[in-house]
This record gives C-alpha cells, structure tokens and sequence, in this order.
C-alpha cells in the first residue's frame, strides 16, 4: 500500500512529528505551505491565523501536487489554530478525492485541546479512523508524545 503524509507546519512542530512518522512508516511526506506567508510578529500571527482557522477560511497553498492521486492512503498533519485545524488544512480539503483518502490525523496545539480541531476533521473526512493529539514541549502533556506516536504506527501498521 502507498502511503503519504501531507503537513502543514507554521513552527516546526508538526515537521518533526511528521518526519518520526515518515521514517518509520516509510511513507512518503509533503509540507504544504500558505502562498501569502503570515506576519512575521507573533501577535499578528496569532490574530491572522486565529481569523482564518475560526472562520474556516481557505488561503491559498502552494505544495499540492497531482501526485497524492497515486497514494491509497493519506496521513495528515497540522498544527491546532484557535481550537480547529489550520487554515490550509481546509484549503487542502476542498479537494474531495484527496479528502476521502485520508485515514489518520495528528495535531499538535500549545496546551493540549485538540479535541475541537478533530471534531472538526471527523465531520470533514469520511474515512478517518485514527487520530492522536499531540502538545508543544512547555505542555503540561508534551512528554506523552513519543508514546502517542509509537501506539500510531502500531494501529495503522
Ligand atoms: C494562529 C495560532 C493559533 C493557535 N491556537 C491555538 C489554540 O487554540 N490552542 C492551542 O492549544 N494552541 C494554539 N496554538 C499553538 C499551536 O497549536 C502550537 O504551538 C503548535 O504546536 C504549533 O505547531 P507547528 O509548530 O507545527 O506550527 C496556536 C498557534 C497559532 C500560530
């Protein structure tokens, strides 16, 4: 079975998880990346990209590629904006056919809510079955990361 992660990191945080998955999946991984960059200050970013993700706006991306075509299953990756998936996620979404092959999710917030960011997911992917929340290394939960991520590989085997 082919398989693809397909990301989207603002920090780095969902980068390193995605590469751990990467290896030892040996699945192959893509960061997509919003075309018009937020701020640089990270008050404006947080206001920027709070807007974006609550509204569930669809910036432009850049790094989707007619290649996810030949995956059968894709992984996804992103960071938790304002309580729901960053605003890439649902740009890369709007794609259907790419939606419907994604089997699993990880998301990684500051302080450990992602719940809302999955709920959002699950009513926008019809086929997921796994997903793990992870959290930033100040989290009071960031040390349960490594774990979640070994119990990951091992369900989606
Ligand atoms: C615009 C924005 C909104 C955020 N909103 C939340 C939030 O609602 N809850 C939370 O726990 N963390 C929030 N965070 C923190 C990120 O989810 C967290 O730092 C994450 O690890 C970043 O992942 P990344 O390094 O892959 O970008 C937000 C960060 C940004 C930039």
């Amino acid at each position: 079975m082919k398989r693809a992660i397909i990301y989207y990191s603002l920090t780095d945080n969902t980068k390193t998880a995605a590469e751990k998955l990467s290896e030892k999946l040996d699945a192959d991984i893509y960061r997509i990346e919003l075309e018009k960059p937020l701020p640089s200050s990270k008050a404006k970013q947080m206001f920027e990209g709070g807007r974006q993700a609550v509204f569930e706006l669809c910036p432009a991306i850049t790094g989707v590629s007619e290649r996810f075509r030949d995956y059968d299953e894709i992984i996804l990756g992103m960071p938790v904006w304002a309580g729901k998936p960053a605003s890439p996620i649902n740009t890369l979404l709007t794609d259907k056919a790419l939606a419907e092959k994604v089997t699993a999710v990880f998301t990684f917030s500051g302080g450990g809510d992602n719940g809302g960011c999955i709920k959002v997911l699950r009513k926008k992917l019809d086929n997921l079955k796994y997903d793990i929340a992870l959290a930033d290394r100040n989290s009071k939960f960031a040390g349960e990361n490594d774990k979640k991520l070994d119990e990951f590989v091992q369900r989606l085997g």
